[in-house]
């Protein structure tokens, strides 16, 4: 199934490594970064692990919970969470979910055929409290993700929600937002009386 931004994120039950859950009940009223990795005992896979791990506090502030998922049992989990502790000395806190039959890989298109018949590509989703997909992203096997952009990604996508305002490339918090073209000049005052800038009819910004 393929899943894009605006959809519905699909609802599934599963085993995971901090016991069974039911995706959406586990989300609650929060934010989800959910993230496939090909298998355990992997070394890129571990590097994200840990990073994810390293940057608990991160998605805490942020009112994220990190889940993750390879096509591997709970078993191998929670050995490779032991060997991940040891190289590292983090905590591994987040569920990883067990998805030896593929089951819920397949309902998130995170098999990639070409790449792999049986295990998951590195797939992100960023899911808001309405369970509502508002990001995707497929990175391939061999490349590690980079978690500072999935951070600036919740950070902008929980801005705009906040100020219906977008960022531009490369924002990072605290720096100009851009009014979309959509909200009028009079709206605009209205929402910023702050005032802002128009470099364009079509490109306007302002410090929030
Ligand atoms: C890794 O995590 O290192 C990895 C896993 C599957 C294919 C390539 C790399």
């Amino acid at each position: 199934m393929t899943l894009r931004i605006g959809d519905a994120a699909p609802d599934f039950s599963a085993d995971t490594t901090t016991g069974p859950i039911k995706f959406h009940e586990w989300i609650g009223e929060e934010w989800a970064f959910f993230f496939s990795h090909p298998a355990d005992f992997t070394p890129v896979c571990t590097t994200e692990m840990c990073r994810t791990s390293q940057l608990s506090e991160q998605f805490t502030k942020r009112g994220v919970k990190a889940i993750g998922l390879s096509t591997d049992t709970v078993e191998e989990h929670v050995k490779w969470i032991d060997d991940v502790y040891d190289i590292q000395n983090t905590d591994l806190r987040f569920p990883i979910v067990a998805d030896a039959d593929l089951k819920i890989a397949k309902l998130y298109d995170m098999i990639h055929p070409s790449e792999c018949e049986t295990a998951a590509v590195r797939s992100v989703f960023i899911i808001d409290p309405d369970k509502k997909i508002r990001l995707t992203m497929t990175y391939p096997m061999s490349v590690g993700r980079n978690f500072a952009e999935i951070l600036r990604v919740v950070d902008a996508l929980q801005t705009g929600d906040k100020h219906k305002i977008a960022a531009p490339a490369d924002w990072m918090p605290g720096q100009d937002v851009i009014i979309p073209p959509s909200v009028s000049d009079a709206d605009t005052k209205v929402a910023f009386p702050q005032g802002f800038e128009t470099l364009r009819p079509y490109l306007r910004k302002v410090k929030i």
